[in-house]
């Protein structure tokens, strides 16, 4: 019986051991202890057997009994601690970290070189008065500038400006001269939508107004901003251009950033990017204002920043700017 007892108890641990499953164990668990078990057969046996088989039978079935259920309960506990904590340690972990978008990184980046030049940073609405976007800016309702700039206007008699130059008024009005000041911000054109045009994107406004300023003075800061903003050297030139709220106005354009000027496919070998429209502000926007156009002077310019993106980060499509898929921006290579 002996023999019998410790022959069972060895089946019973070599038979769980290879148990990986909750059910399988409790099955097992019924088989060598349940009610009709061989172990509970032997225990009922027990009071026939004699006294001194007893001595001997009666703690060894005790032990084994004990044995078992400990062995029983251990295989249970390492099943569910299995399950509980059922990933792998060592897999490697995936943190998907997201990035600014790029016109955030490029605003910033701009404003920042505009603050450590002096320039104070304003912002003003995008849903703006009709008399900000064009009417203090000198575009009076029958201007036919306003066709190149049209855009969506409101039910409420606003609408979504077309440009950051109405904070040149704001800004004036607000805090008189002299001034320094830069607005970066969100502007809307109704435009038909291709690679290079979207009906929203940015644009940075800067102005200076002061004493005896002059386009020596653009040139100086937008030459300085310039160079900053794309980390070498770079030449400016003005052309003239039009604009109803600057006089004189320009076209300004800056060495190709590809070839340095020599010229290239980017610069259609001219060596010369188209990059911003800027002029010395005129006095009909200083008085309407309230700036003596007699006692200051100002320069303003204005750029697009989506653009800047644009180049910067190499996006050939300015629509996933606008686009809120997360996955475009994994495309670009900001670093
Ligand atoms: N607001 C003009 C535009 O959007 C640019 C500009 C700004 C021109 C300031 C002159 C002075 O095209």
């Amino acid at each position: 019986m002996k023999e019998k007892v410790l022959k069972l108890k060895e089946n019973a641990l070599e038979e769980v051991k290879k148990l990986s499953k909750e059910a399988d164990v409790l099955n097992c668990k019924a088989k060598y202890l349940g009610k009709k078990s061989e172990l509970n057969e032997f225990l009922s046996s027990l009071k026939e057997l004699s006294v001194d088989e007893k001595k001997v039978m009666g703690p060894l079935l005790n032990q084994t009994k004990k044995e078992l259920e400990e062995a029983f309960s251990q295989k249970l506990e390492e099943i569910n601690n299995q399950v509980s904590y059922d990933f792998d340690e060592t897999l490697p972990i995936y943190v998907e970290t997201g990035s600014m978008h790029p016109i955030t990184l490029v605003i910033k980046e701009m404003t920042d070189i505009m603050k450590k030049m002096g320039f104070t940073v304003v912002s003003g609405p995008e849903m703006e008065e009709e008399y900000y976007n064009f009417e203090a800016l000198n575009i009076p309702k029958d201007h036919p500038a306003r066709d190149m700039q049209d855009t969506y206007y409101l039910s409420n008699g606003k609408l979504l400006r077309t440009h950051t130059s109405p904070n040149q008024v704001r800004a004036m009005q607000k805090y008189g001269a002299p001034l320094k000041v830069c607005a970066p911000g969100r502007v809307f054109r109704n435009e038909d939508m291709d690679a290079n045009h979207d009906t929203t994107f940015f644009q940075l406004e800067g102005m200076v107004i002061d004493k005896g300023i002059s386009i020596s003075n653009l040139i100086y800061v937008m030459r300085s901003l310039l160079s900053e903003t794309f980390k070498k050297e770079v030449k400016v030139r003005l052309r003239p251009g039009f604009f109803p709220f600057t006089e004189p106005s320009f076209e300004l354009d800056c060495s190709c950033l590809i070839c340095g000027g020599k010229g290239c496919p980017t610069c259609k070998n001219s060596g010369w990017l188209e990059f911003c429209g800027c002029g010395m502000i005129h006095p009909n926007v200083l008085r309407e204002s309230g700036i003596d156009p007699d006692e200051y002077t100002g320069f303003a310019f204005g750029f697009g920043v989506t653009r800047i993106a644009m180049m910067k980060y190499k996006i050939g499509d300015i629509r996933v700017l606008n686009s809120g898929d997360v996955r475009s921006l994994q495309e670009f290579e900001i670093e």
